[in-house]
């Protein structure tokens, strides 16, 4: 029985937690899979309980679990708080003891959605992206200081790459692309970025190892431009860590909501799931938030962890029919569309479940 470690966290986590979860006893009941469910404390509640935004018990918890699924950390109430005291740091300390360097974040435009985007359906229809984001290294992880100088302080992040480090991430990406429409676009600043020539210079090497896959560098600026000029272009964008955070929740808007992108973080070991939007303290615990990013993540680990393909894609199905049947938490809706709250979206998706698999 896999054991999964929950991450509620902060803001609407709990709210969308709950949802996933009731989505996820839905299918295990349906095919005959059970799991076990252990919840631990991460971020901002984790400091108001432990004073710790990544407390011993939850290090332990993960790393005795067979997946992690996170909801959303973070919030003003801790906004001022030092560096190691922040609800990121614990995230980010997370990442780093799991070694989870691959950060998968798919992008799919849902027809339905498309009509509430800011930009036109024409360019939207059809997008089918990956954005594979290296998350253990670059600014995040490289040191940082904060000094006092003449007329103030100096303040230092440092973007920091080893070979290894863009190798496997580099591969990754080739091997995705494989299983896609083969074709990449590594993203760097090489023009200005030492570390960027260093990513270029590795991706060309690795690139030899796959003729059949089609590559191209493209600068990180451009690559923002074009994500919105035509996204249809893109199949894998292989990218280092900050310039990943930024992309993919540009990426986000061409699939109509931020609410909507699940995201898998993996490397050897356990991996982790979390959708990528935020914690959105601004509508906490009003039961409006959408639980849909979440539940696809949910999917993203049956399908990684477990090999669960047809769970999976049960999950993934009975999303895309609620929202074409014009289903809408409040994020999703155009001004005149009627919505629905978090527990009502999560017990249709349940329903829509129920009826497509009979109980086996
Ligand atoms: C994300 C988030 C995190 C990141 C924050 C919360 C530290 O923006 O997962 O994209 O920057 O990685
Ligand atoms: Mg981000």
């Amino acid at each position: 029985m896999p054991k999964i470690a929950l991450l509620p966290g902060d803001g609407i986590g709990p709210e969308i937690t709950a949802e996933t979860v009731k989505v996820l006893e839905t299918v295990g009941r349906h095919f005959s899979r059970s799991f076990e469910f252990a919840t631990f404390s991460i971020g901002g509640d984790a400091i108001d309980r432990f004073g710790d935004p990544l407390p011993p018990q939850t290090l332990e918890g993960i790393r005795a679990a067979d997946a992690v699924l996170l909801a959303a950390v973070g919030g003003p109430k801790w906004d001022h708080n030092p560096g190691h005291l922040r609800p990121e740091t614990g995230l980010l300390r997370m990442r780093k003891e799991l070694g989870v360097y691959a950060n998968l974040r798919p992008v799919r435009a849902f027809e339905p959605l498309l009509h509430a985007s800011t930009l036109k359906q024409e360019v939207l229809l059809g997008v089918d992206l990956l954005i594979l984001r290296e998350l253990t290294g670059g600014l995040y992880f490289g040191e940082k200081s904060r000094k006092p100088a003449v007329g103030g302080e100096v303040a230092t992040d440092t973007l920091v790459y080893t070979t290894g480090e863009i190798e496997r991430i580099v591969r990754m990406g080739f091997e995705v692309a494989r299983t896609r429409r083969k074709r990449v676009h590594s993203v760097d600043k090489a023009n200005v970025l030492e570390s960027s020539r260093l990513w270029r210079e590795t991706v060309e090497r690795i690139a030899k190892e796959y003729p059949d896959v089609q590559y191209d560098h493209i600068l990180v600026d451009t690559c923002a431009m074009q994500l919105i000029r035509n996204p249809r272009q893109f199949d894998v964008i292989v990218t280092e860590n900050m310039f990943g955070d930024i992309l993919s929740d540009e990426a986000a808007m061409l699939t109509g909501s931020i609410g909507m992108l699940p995201s898998a973080s993996l490397g050897a070991g356990v991996a982790l799931y979390e959708p990528i939007h935020g914690s959105a303290p601004d509508i906490a615990g009003k039961g409006v938030a959408n639980p849909l990013g979440m539940i696809l993540s949910a999917a993203l680990m049956l399908r990684h962890s477990f090999g669960w393909e047809q769970e999976a894609t049960v999950i993934e199905q009975a999303v895309a029919e609620v929202l074409a049947e014009g289903v809408r938490t409040a994020d999703l809706a155009g001004p005149a569309e009627p919505t629905v709250s978090t527990s009502r979206m999560g017990d249709l998706i349940v329903q829509r479940i129920s009826a497509k698999v009979p109980i086996v």
